[in-house]
């Protein structure tokens, strides 16, 4: 599952695109049965019903013609029982069989709407289909002919369907749901696992806050400051820097981004002393840590890795053996063990991390959507 913002509001994976054209293969076969000799007039309800419209009618396969009505009853996500007609119809429709192709009938005024508009055009039949349906809210003694699916009164968005205005490109249907929680997630394993690339994934993926503590003593190595300068003589020999002056620097760090969704740390905690900081300094601002996520790698497959990585990030610590070795060393000594600590607490997960970038993302996405 993933979740996305749109406005003020979050939504989350509902209805797929293969779901969407297996309903809609089904209301195109209803709909060829009955009108195949017809040349019916397909009239789509706009704004709504543009993607749904397009993808119908590209599947029916006899004659027929194609217009479109603009019709507007929404304020945000709720229905304002006002319709307005923005777009007529020009058409001259009498002895005609109308099909409307609705992308969704909620409380039916836009429905009835429909049946007055149609009313005095002296159509030979007309004929109402609707991609989703939502029976619960449905409040009219209306006929609707065929039904794609019928769905519970939630909002949706998304393959035609906009929330003020967004949300319509998306090829999918989403579903309106509460502010996720906030997640604080540890991204754990040996140097050159990939933490980094895989972070810079999810943070977009779940709208989440990427601290990496290495990037964080970089930034102050290259302005030279004093924390850089005190941190350069550790990170440069492959050695952790000491844990009160990171412990300090990162609690600076996640107050500047309290108000985010959360937090994915990447290279931090290392040590046990540094974990219990920051399960204190978490709780300080009321929040908790959700889950740590290990991405495990055979070490011989790392060091490779990292050789290969020295040579174009100019991280000296990547471009000897002495000091990746070290780092190693560092990590089977002094991380390695918090697996223990966060175990106790319920909160560990292993991923595998040999394969394609986007299977361990797949990986990944399944613990956080868990958690
Ligand atoms: P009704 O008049 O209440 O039946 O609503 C019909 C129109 O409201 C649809 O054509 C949509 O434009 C809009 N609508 C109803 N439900 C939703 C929803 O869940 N998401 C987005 N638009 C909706
Ligand atoms: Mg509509």
């Amino acid at each position: 599952m993933s979740i996305i913002k749109l406005h003020d509001k979050y939504f989350r994976t509902y209805i797929s695109e293969e779901k969407i054209a297996a309903v809609t293969k089904k209301l195109v076969k209803q709909v060829s049965k009955d009108c195949k000799n017809e040349n019916p007039i397909f009239i789509g309800i706009l704004n709504g019903c543009f993607m749904f419209v397009a993808d119908f009618v590209r599947q029916y396969k006899y004659n027929c013609e194609v217009s479109f009505v603009k019709l507007a009853s929404y304020e945000g996500t709720n229905s304002t029982g006002k319709i307005k007609q923005l777009v007529g119809i020009n058409e001259n429709l009498e002895g005609r069989t109308v099909v409307i192709l609705e992308d969704i009938i909620d409380t039916g005024n836009t429905l009835q709407e429909i049946y007055e508009i149609f009313k005095d055009k002296k159509l030979k039949q007309l004929k109402i289909a609707t991609l989703f349906f939502k029976p619960d809210v449905f409040k009219k003694e209306l006929a609707i002919d065929y039904i794609g699916l019928s769905i519970p009164d939630e909002f949706i968005v998304g393959y035609g369907l906009d929330y003020d205005g967004l949300g319509r490109n998306l090829p999918s249907i989403y579903q309106l749901t509460s502010k996720p929680k906030v997640k604080n997630i540890l991204l754990f394993g040996p140097p050159g696992v990939g933490k980094g690339t895989q972070a810079d994934i999810l943070k977009e993926k779940y709208n989440l806050v990427h601290i990496s503590t290495g990037d964080v003593f970089r930034k102050h190595m290259k302005k030279e400051t004093k924390l850089g300068k005190l941190a350069k003589s550790y990170i440069d020999k492959g050695n952790l820097v000491p844990d009160d002056v990171t412990i300090k620097m990162l609690k600076s760090v996640v107050n500047k981004v309290s108000h985010s969704n959360g937090i994915i740390f990447d290279g931090f905690p290392r040590t046990k002393e540094q974990a219990i900081a920051l399960d204190e300094f978490l709780e300080e601002n009321g929040e908790t840590i959700g889950g740590m996520i290990t991405i495990e790698v055979p070490t011989n497959l790392l060091i490779a890795r990292l050789l290969e990585r020295g040579k174009t990030s100019g991280r000296a610590d990547d471009q000897d053996e002495h000091k990746i070795l070290n780092r190693f060393n560092e990590y089977f000594t002094k991380t390695e063990i918090l697996k223990d600590y966060y175990q106790a607490q319920n909160k560990y997960f292993g991923v595998d991390g040999v394969g394609d970038i986007s299977e361990i993302t797949k990986r990944l996405s399944d613990v956080f959507d868990k958690l």
